[in-house]
């Protein structure tokens, strides 16, 4: 969420809301996946449908490695939520394909504009990952200064460190 102010600007984020609120992250153990609750963000513009400015809920799963799970509040019917599942392809170690999947609650855009706004942003994320260094994911404890707005971050890496996922990481 701290990205959203200034990588996806006026859509999701807008200065100066800058602070990431404390949110809960805890490991399922049964499910043996990530799990961020009681998520919230001021955006401008949460999705294609929203009308004006809400804070936004959302709750983040990590199911798998490269698998995510983004339910987020659905602006025209807040008691549902909006889900987007991100399914992330490697292609080799440094490279991946994102697969999307969009379950939106929406009667306004055509699904060419609900593809633009997504498209929207996640070509502004794109800008910022194929440009990120290193390419590949560190997992020492060593390389990382957390903080707060990081929880989810820290605890999906620390995840990772527990499993015996190698590829496409740093573990030294
Ligand atoms: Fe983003």
């Amino acid at each position: 969420m701290a990205h959203f102010p200034f990588v996806h600007t006026d859509i999701l984020g807008a200065e100066p809301l800058t602070e990431v609120l404390p949110y809960n992250v805890r490991i399922d153990e049964e499910l043996d996946e990530v799990i961020a609750t009681e998520c919230r963000f001021a955006q401008p513009r949460a999705s294609a449908t929203a009308v004006e400015p809400i804070e936004t809920q959302y709750v983040y799963r990590v199911t798998r490695p490269n698998v995510a799970i983004l339910y987020k509040t659905c602006p025209p019917d807040p008691q549902r939520w909006d889900v987007l599942c991100l399914f992330v392809q490697p292609v080799d170690e440094d490279w991946c394909i994102a697969h999307t999947i969009m379950c939106y609650v929406d009667d306004i855009n055509s699904d060419e504009q609900l593809r633009r706004f997504q498209q929207t942003i996640f070509g502004q994320d794109l800008m910022i990952l194929i440009n990120q260094v290193p390419k590949r994911l560190p997992l020492a404890a060593s390389r990382e200064n957390p903080v707060r707005a990081d929880v989810l971050a820290t605890a999906y890496r620390r995840w990772l460190r527990e499993s015996d996922l190698h590829y496409g990481a740093i573990r030294g």
